[in-house]
C-alpha cells in the first residue's frame, strides 16, 4: 500500500477507512467503496463522465483530456489566447509542491505533478482518486499541500472546496488556487462563479499569509473577449461555427496576449486580468 493511501478518509463521516482487498470501507457508514487498479472511486461510476456528457461539446472535451501530449497540441498553446507570464504565480504554486508531505491535486484533469495525489471527477490518466472537491475522501489535519487550478468555478458550491482545503491541510500547510475573473463561461462539467481580488480575500479569510496576484492578464483577458464576441455574433447564424470562428479570430489576435509580459506588473492590471491565483497557509 502506498503510505498516501493511509489518510483516505470517508467523503461522507470523515472517519479513516480500512483498506481491503477490493477497495476501502468505511465502518462507521457501513459503505464499501471501489478500488480499480490504482485508482480508488468514491463516486458512483462515470458520474463526473455523465455530467461532462450533459454539455455539447461533452465528448470533444473529453476526448481532448485523454489525447497524448503531441506536437499540434503544444502549438495550439502558442496559437491560444492564453498566456501566463510571471514568476510571483509560479514560485508560489513551486513552495506548494515543495511541501515535505503529502500534497493533493484537486480537479487535476491530465496535468501530473511528481509526488502528488491527483484527484477528479473523472479517471483521467494519472488521476489516483475519483471524488467530488466538494466532499474530499481524507481526514482531517492529513495534507501538506493543495493545489486546486481553475476548478472552483466549476463547483456549484465552491467554498466547499474552500471549506475541505482547511478540513485537510496540516497546520502550516499552504494551498495555490487559480480562479478566473474576466473569462467567458466555460464548463467542465458546468461553470457556476468568478473571483475579483477582493473577493478572494475574502473567501479564503479563514487561512494566514495570504496573496492575491495575476495569473493571466488583462491582454489576455481581451484575446478572449474579443474572440468569445467573434463567435457570438456567428454563433446565431452557424451554429456549430465555435471552432470555426474562434479559431479565425483567435489567429488574427492571439500575438496581444504577449503584451501581458508588461502589462501584468502595471499596479492596476488585476482590474482586468483573467485568471488570479491565491495562496496562502492554515493557520
Ligand atoms: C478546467 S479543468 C482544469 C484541469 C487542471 N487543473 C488543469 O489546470 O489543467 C477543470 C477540472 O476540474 C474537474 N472538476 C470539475 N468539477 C469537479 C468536482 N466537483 N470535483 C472534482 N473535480 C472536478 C474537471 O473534471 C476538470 O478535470
Amino acid at each position: 500500500m502506498e503510505e498516501w493511501q493511509a489518510i483516505l478518509a470517508c467523503p461522507e463521516c470523515k472517519e479513516g477507512l480500512a483498506i481491503q482487498g477490493n477497495g476501502p470501507y468505511c465502518s462507521r457508514c457501513d459503505q464499501s467503496y471501489v478500488r480499480r487498479g490504482e485508482v480508488f472511486r468514491f463516486l458512483d461510476e462515470d458520474k463526473g463522465k455523465a455530467a461532462m456528457m450533459e454539455r455539447p461539446d461533452g465528448e470533444a472535451m473529453v476526448k481532448g483530456y485523454r489525447s497524448p501530449p503531441t506536437l499540434v497540441n503544444a502549438l495550439r498553446q502558442v496559437f491560444s489566447s492564453e498566456y501566463f507570464p510571471g514568476k510571483a504565480w509560479r514560485s508560489a504554486r513551486q513552495a506548494v509542491l515543495e511541501s515535505e508531505g503529502p500534497i493533493l491535486v484537486i480537479g487535476s484533469g491530465v496535468t501530473r505533478y511528481s509526488r502528488a495525489i491527483h484527484l477528479d471527477l473523472d479517471d483521467f490518466p494519472g488521476v489516483d482518486v475519483v471524488a467530488d472537491a466538494g466532499a474530499l475522501p481524507f481526514g482531517e489535519n492529513s495534507l501538506d499541500g493543495v493545489l486546486c487550478e481553475v476548478v472552483l468555478e466549476h463547483v456549484a458550491r465552491g467554498e466547499s472546496v474552500i471549506a475541505e482545503t482547511h478540513r485537510v491541510l496540516k497546520k502550516g500547510g499552504r494551498f495555490f488556487f487559480i480562479v478566473p475573473f474576466l473569462f467567458p463561461f466555460h464548463g467542465h462539467p458546468n461553470d457556476y462563479k468568478r473571483w475579483s481580488h477582493q473577493g478572494l480575500l475574502t473567501d479564503f479569510a479563514a487561512f494566514s499569509e495570504l496573496e492575491v496576484g495575476i495569473h493571466g492578464g488583462p491582454c489576455s483577458s481581451m484575446v478572449n473577449l474579443l474572440t468569445e464576441w467573434v463567435y457570438i455574433l456567428s454563433g446565431r447564424t452557424f451554429p456549430k461555427g465555435y471552432q470555426l470562428f474562434k479559431g479565425l479570430a483567435t489567429v488574427f489576435l492571439f500575438p496581444l496576449k504577449f503584451l501581458d509580459f508588461f502589462v501584468n506588473r502595471f499596479p492596476e492590471a488585476h482590474r482586468l486580468a483573467s485568471t488570479l491565483y491565491i495562496t496562502g497557509r492554515k493557520r
